[in-house]
């Protein structure tokens, strides 16, 4: 198993080119089932979350090839299988997204149940029941989950969410493109890769109003055409580099960004007493040698603050002067990095779904073990924040969801090094 090795205490300074986002790229590379055209696809991050979808896509029979410029140009026109199997499921959560447009194109599709992952139970039942109420017959059994259509096409409906759930409106958006009549999707999740997603659709012959508001409009078409689309940029990896800027106390510059999809993390950063410029596709960052500023957060769907980007701000504020409660209301079970950074000696205290963290001030390098993708991400940049040395075990979490990220952290003079190991087989992997 991989290990990533750091050296703390070196701010970073330099600039890093934000790479597409991982959570828009899987499900537009799947939107590709919706069509028996070519969709062109650039910007796709190099992801080991992005190869379990081309995976996947392959094992349905999806010709898939990667063209001069590095796009990925997909063609389902003729499948082979309706059927997404667990050993490919269970990598890979978002895997669950082939269900809507397998439905909704071919009247029938079988995916396997994702299970339980490091951040929680995470169940899919309001995309089950989204289908259900569009006319789908759907049994869970054998863990897996089976549908199909007696009336022959998914008939358009209202459905209101009972809870903002991202993947379940992509899921929802995607079947809904091609059924018959209007479909509202009411309390629908806002975030921009739903957004990115609805943008693919439309240039792809699907009628969508309010993609990013919470009431989504779809009125169905007979059939969707080929189209190219580019992946918007990554939010997340942008708010873990400025995060890891920070945590050192260093300046870095970060291009091709959609700066306002950042708002809510901009404002935090700004109370935590660090200077910011934000340009029309770049943010600069830097600290001007005091200490940051502990401050509180909850996460909330977007705008709000980012669940996937917690586990780094609960990093900045173990390192910062005072006391912040960090609270995670979308996922249960999200704080298995608080225990891999007390043994870093950070000051938190858990109370329910509140991290009680105190600064200290420095945190001491260690051997630590990431859990899952975003927490593996706040232990990278405690490691570069810390005195001395860190080792993160269990890199491949990280593998999953940040473009070569210590090629960009080292570009900005980080001592970071990966250290590959081929005695151990890799272990079993975790969903997030
Ligand atoms: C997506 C993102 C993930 C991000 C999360 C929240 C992708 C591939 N992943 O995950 O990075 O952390 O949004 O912003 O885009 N829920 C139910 N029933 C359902 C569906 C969800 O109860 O049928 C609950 C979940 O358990 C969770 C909450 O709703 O508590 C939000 O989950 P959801 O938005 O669905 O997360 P994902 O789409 O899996």
């Amino acid at each position: 198993m991989d290990k990533l090795l750091i050296s703390g205490g070196i701010p970073l300074e330099g600039e890093i080119r934000i790479s597409g986002a991982k959570n828009a790229a899987l499900p537009v590379l799947i939107a590709s089932l919706l069509t028996d055209q070519n969709l062109v696809v650039s910007n796709v991050p190099h992801l080991q979350d992005v190869t379990t979808t081309l995976e996947l896509l392959g094992h349905l029979g999806v010709r898939i090839e990667v063209d001069d410029k590095l796009a990925i140009d997909v063609n389902a026109a003729e499948l082979t299988s309706h059927r997404a199997p667990y050993e490919l499921v269970r990598t890979m959560r978002a895997s669950v997204l082939v269900l809507g447009p397998l439905l909704t194109r071919f009247g029938e599709a079988e995916v396997s149940l994702p299970g339980g992952c490091a951040i929680g139970s995470r169940p899919v039942d309001l995309h089950i029941q989204g289908f259900e109420m569009m006319g789908a017959q759907v049994k869970v059994e054998g863990g897996y989950i089976r549908a199909s259509i007696p009336a022959g096409r998914l008939k358009g409906c209202r459905i209101v969410f009972d809870t903002v759930t991202v993947t379940g409106t992509e899921n929802l958006m995607m079947a809904a493109v091609l059924a018959d009549g209007r479909t509202v999707l009411e309390n629908a999740a806002r975030e921009p890769e739903v957004v990115d997603l609805a943008k693919c659709l439309v240039a792809m012959g699907a009628r969508i109003n309010g993609a990013g508001t919470s009431q989504i409009e779809i009125e169905g078409v007979a059939r969707l055409s080929g189209a190219c689309h580019r992946v918007a940029p990554d939010r997340i990896e942008a708010g873990t580099y400025l995060a890891a800027a920070a945590a050192t106390g260093g300046q870095i510059q970060l291009n091709g960004i959609e700066t306002n999809l950042l708002d809510a993390v901009l404002v935090k950063l700004d109370a935590m007493g660090v200077s910011i410029r934000v340009d029309q596709d770049t943010i600069a960052l830097s600290v001007d040698g005091c200490r940051l500023k502990a401050v509180d957060l909850t996460t909330q769907p977007f705008p709000g603050f980012p669940t996937d980007l917690q586990a780094q701000f609960i990093l900045l504020n173990s390192i910062a002067r005072g006391t912040a409660a960090v609270t995670e209301t979308i996922f249960e079970s999200r704080f298995m990095h608080v225990q891999e950074l007390q043994r870093m000696g950070a000051d938190i205290e858990l109370r329910g779904n509140t991290a009680l963290v105190r600064g200290v001030k420095n945190l001491s390098g260690a051997q630590v073990m990431a859990t899952d993708l975003r927490a593996s991400a706040c232990l990278v940049l405690a490691g570069l924040a810390a005195k001395g040395q860190t080792v993160v075990d269990r890199i491949y979490h990280i593998d999953r969801g940040y473009d070569c990220i210590e090629e960009k952290l080292a570009q900005c003079g980080a001592r970071i090094q990966r250290i590959s190991s081929s005695r151990y087989p890799h272990a079993a992997v975790h969903t997030s």
